[in-house]
């Protein structure tokens, strides 16, 4: 049988993640990963979960095994749409799905949104799993520029007016950089969404007064209908706030979200705001059980549960459960800051080892969170000969190119620190400097 012939065209946009292959190299034993964005073992909290688990099957074992409603168990939902609910407004369950990780509602979100041609407007580099997700709707792609404070809000006006559906952003300790959208900005980015000021402190009430031509467009109105929403109102443009890593801070102060600085509730109650928000227990509990969330307005959740019901049914129940009992027992609250200790420390490690031995002429970023960081080398350096004499001597890393859209980022690479001991971090980073001196002197 001859394949490839028989593969759907979007398939031609499918290809496997370097990091996701690299992830198998970095396996082996004696390995110092800095590759994946991947928690730190040790520091799950494997006797809670294996609790939680004996708790679940005993006390709701029949419901647990069951199936279960697409949007999610309903406590879930309700703890999530409590959490994110603020003095000006609420969050209601009918806001809130529960998904397979937060990737499957970015690849939901692209079936849900995404036409061929839609124009999506990204930081560049950004995250290459939304990439993988939403290429095969064959979008076109626009990057963004960002610097320390993240998005560079000045470079949208010209292309908000040209028209985007979407803009893509993790606004807290982004991945790949680390770089976080700053206070300000985040308002800018707002105001130009919006297509007008924001006052910061009474947000509530200026979306509740707003006069007809005023309020924005719910993103509902931008579902991949095939054609574009025919209205005159601001804003045409989706903005999805992934964020995965806000609660991994480990130095500054924290951030209000996106969500949290537009929504607002409409005359029926119903959540109003251009921002679709993406959260997870991976990064802040455990990767393995797969539960993320989506927040919206409960017409997009509507279409979102469309399309879920078409990829996996539901979220695994058991697995919702276990996470509910986790978060019942505290255990969630018990680790995060326990995760911000041991990261930022991990943080402080690889920054004080890039000092002490990357050589002159490289530079790189410095987060207040999350778990990676990107570094600029001169550059001439090439990355894959870099790559491979690094593995050569047991350290990985993920070339920084393919989080880049026009070809740039050749001579950058994101490091991880969350998942290596601060002693390895150290050791790694210190081997990993080594080579690059070598190839620096050997040309
Ligand atoms: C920016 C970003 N979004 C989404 C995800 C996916 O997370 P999840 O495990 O919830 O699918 C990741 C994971 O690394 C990520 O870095």
């Amino acid at each position: 049988m001859k394949w490839q012939p028989l593969f759907a065209e979007r398939t031609t946009q499918m290809r496997r993640s370097t990091v996701r292959e690299l992830l198998k190299v970095t396996a082996q034993p004696g390995m110092i990963s800095f590759a994946g964005g991947i928690p730190a073992p040790e520091l799950f909290p494997v006797p809670e979960v294996a609790q939680a688990a004996a708790n679940v099957l005993q006390r709701r074992g029949e419901q647990a095994l069951q199936y279960g409603e697409t949007e999610g168990v309903a406590e879930l939902r309700d703890w999530i749409a409590a959490r994110f609910s603020r003095a000006h407004f609420q969050v209601r369950p009918e806001n809130v799905m529960i998904v397979t990780g937060s990737q499957q509602a970015l690849d939901l979100i692209g079936k849900v949104f995404l036409n061929a041609g839609d124009r999506v407007l990204v930081e560049n580099p950004t995250y290459l799993a939304m990439l993988s997700a939403w290429r095969p709707m064959m979008p076109a792609f626009v990057p963004l520029p960002s610097d320390t404070d993240g998005l560079c809000v000045d470079a949208l006006s010209p292309l908000l007016r040209a028209g985007a559906k979407l803009i893509y952003l993790v606004p807290n300790f982004q991945n790949p950089q680390g770089i976080t959208l700053s206070l300000p900005r985040r308002r800018q980015l707002l105001e130009c969404i919006n297509g007008r000021r924001l006052v910061p402190s009474d947000v509530a009430q200026t979306f509740l007064s707003a006069g007809s031509g005023d309020i924005p467009v719910p993103c509902s109105k931008l579902l991949a209908t095939g054609k574009r929403a025919t209205t005159s109102h601001k804003p045409q443009t989706i903005i999805i706030e992934d964020n995965p890593y806000g609660e991994l801070r480990y130095s500054g102060d924290p951030l209000p979200h996106l969500l949290e600085l537009d929504a607002a509730n409409g005359a029926g109650g119903e959540l109003e705001t251009c921002v679709i928000h993406l959260g997870t227990f991976s990064k802040v509990l455990i990767p393995g059980l797969r539960v993320g969330w989506v927040i919206a307005p409960a017409e997009v959740i509507d279409k979102l549960v469309q399309a879920k019901q078409a990829a996996d049914l539901h979220t695994s129940t058991l697995c919702q459960h276990v996470i509910l009992e986790l978060i019942r027992n505290g255990v969630l609250e018990r680790q995060i800051p326990r995760l911000r200790e041991a990261y930022g420390l991990r943080r402080d490690t690889m920054l004080s080892a890039l000092a002490a031995h990357f050589p002159d002429g490289t530079t790189w970023t410095r987060p207040d969170g999350g778990m990676f960081l990107l570094v600029t080398l001169p550059p001439h350096i090439e990355i894959g000969f870099l790559l491979k004499r690094a593995l050569a001597r047991n350290v990985a890393f993920v070339p920084g190119d393919d989080f880049h859209l026009d070809g740039q980022g050749r001579n950058t690479l994101r490091l991880n620190f969350s998942n290596a001991t601060p002693e390895r971090i150290e050791e790694g980073v210190k081997r990993l400097g080594g080579v690059l001196v070598e190839m620096l002197r050997t040309g």
